[in-house]
């Protein structure tokens, strides 16, 4: 069946001049002569696309475009001027125009525009997973056995006090969970400090957690808290515990030992009275083995421990937080029926998420600015995940800048102070990564081009991309 265009005529006769085209690429097109026509008409009939001047007749084309959005949010309104204006594209846009085209344009900048719309306007009656109904919230999705399990371990930190070791790849959510178990417990009217080791220079450590008096040092020009007394009775989430250093571990240690601490400059003991959380995506065990995470520090923090899965292994959350991302963002863009389609969502599933949920928001958000009030299609989704400001893409490694000599001499010089014990299997490894990150880069990161361009499969890239993290 022909796809039905509406035409409302602007006071330049631009549009009319398209119906002839329209006719000959097999539309039906409508005329309107005025914009309250063409609202009446696109409330009675179906239409894929409106077509509209800006100078129309009966109401102005932006509040014609503002009316007809409302009415019918994944109607295409595609909207012709004569003179190119940048605030009215801008605000035309805003209103939920599907294109601006000023003129002069000819027939076959116009039908290419009309067909795009047309597919997306078909594209609306494709399956669709749509945003989850309900109030948008900021806690925890997900529904899995394992979910429910995580459930009962937040239930479980949130009634006692005892220090909790969260841990998971990055983006698994474990600061989400911090602030479950906090505001799950008797502590939910006092505050919650996250702090972030990894960004502490050593030099500031101690000043940041515990505090300082004025005079304490040159430019202590006031007293200032520490994180651990700001927290008073709340909880204080120690984050990315696993970058700190062996002698910011021993600082740490002390005064979780002691149970107090002291403002620098100052003999005062003040008790802490604070529950300690932490936080770390590193392999403690390996650094308490190889020496570079104190043992007693982490039994000290261990009192229980919470392992968050990485999403490629909790698949079956994966439609749950779609549909909340989809809401969360579809607010926060102002859209009105936010929505995916099946071969997206399909696509999303097979994908590795070295970022994991952080990367999926990112990725939908992505993915809706471009969709607006369409449907996310698999080009978008792709497009979103591929993106090369997505920080879990494949960085192109330091090696790129390197000369293979100067490599190679590290590699040897790393090997005899005993910093790189396995220098042959080390330059194997790094060579094999740097060869898949130019493929990758060659491809705009789709992994099956790049798999085909090294003769690999592509089980094989999907392997390393997931055992490079
Ligand atoms: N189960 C979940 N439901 C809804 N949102 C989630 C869930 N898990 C994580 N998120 C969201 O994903 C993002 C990343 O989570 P969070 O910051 O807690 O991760 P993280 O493990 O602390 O990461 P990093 O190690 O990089 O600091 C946040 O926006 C968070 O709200
Ligand atoms: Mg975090």
């Amino acid at each position: 069946m022909a796809s039905k265009i509406l035409l409302v005529e602007g006071e330049s006769d631009l549009i009319a001049g398209a119906e002839q085209a329209l006719v000959n690429e097999g539309y039906e097109p409508a005329l309107a002569h005025r914009g309250d026509d063409g609202l009446a008409y696109a409330r009675d009939e179906v239409f894929a696309v409106v077509l509209t001047g800006l100078r129309v007749r009966g109401v102005s084309g932006l509040d014609l475009v503002t009316q007809l959005h409302l009415e019918k949010p994944r109607l295409p309104i595609i909207v012709v001027t004569a003179v190119w204006d940048s605030e009215q594209a801008i605000e035309a846009t805003r209103r939920g125009a599907f294109d601006y085209l000023p003129a002069p344009f000819d027939t076959r900048e116009l039908l290419q525009i009309v067909r795009k719309a047309v597919a997306c306007e078909l594209s609306c009656r494709l399956p669709l997973l749509t945003a989850a109904s309900g109030p948008s919230h900021f806690g925890l999705v997900g529904r899995s056995r394992a979910m429910n399990e995580l459930f009962r371990e937040i239930g479980k930190a949130g009634g006692n006090s005892i220090p909790v070791l969260i841990r998971g790849e990055t983006g698994t959510g474990k600061e989400l969970v911090a602030w479950a178990i906090h505001s799950h417990s008797a502590r939910a009217d006092h505050l919650f400090v996250p702090v972030n080791s990894a960004a502490l220079p050593e030099s500031l450590l101690e000043s940041e957690l515990f505090g300082y008096e004025r005079g304490a040092f040159t430019g202590a020009q006031a007293r200032r808290l520490g994180h651990f007394e700001s927290a008073g009775k709340g909880t204080i989430f120690l984050d990315e515990i696993g970058d700190l250093s062996l002698s910011a571990q021993a600082k740490l240690l002390r005064v979780l030992q002691e149970e107090q601490i002291q403002r620098l400059g100052s003999s005062k003991i003040i008790p802490i009275e604070a529950r300690v959380l932490s936080a770390t995506h590193r392999d403690l065990e390996t650094a308490v083995a190889e020496k570079r995470f104190r043992d007693d520090l982490f039994f000290r923090l261990n009192g229980m421990e919470i392992i968050l899965l990485p999403l490629r292994e909790r698949m079956e959350e994966l439609h749950d937080l779609v549909t909340h991302f989809l809401r969360r963002s579809g607010l926060e863009l102002n859209l009105a029926e936010p929505s995916i389609q099946s071969d997206a969502f399909d696509f999303l599933r097979e994908q590795t998420w070295p970022g994991n949920i952080r990367q999926l928001k990112h990725v939908i958000h992505r993915a809706l600015l471009e969709a607006r009030n369409h449907p996310i299609t698999l080009a978008h989704a792709e497009a979103a995940y591929n993106h090369p400001h997505n920080p879990h893409n494949p960085k192109p490694a330091g090696l790129k800048a390197m000369t293979i000599g100067s490599y190679m001499r590290g590699l040897v010089a790393g090997a005899q102070t005993g910093q790189i014990p396995h220098a042959h299997a080390q330059m194997i490894h790094d060579m094999d990564w740097e060869l898949v990150t130019c493929a990758l880069e060659a491809t705009h990161g789709n992994k099956a081009r790049a798999a085909h361009l090294l003769d690999i499969t592509r089980n094989t890239i999907r392997a390393k991309l997931q055992a490079q993290g």
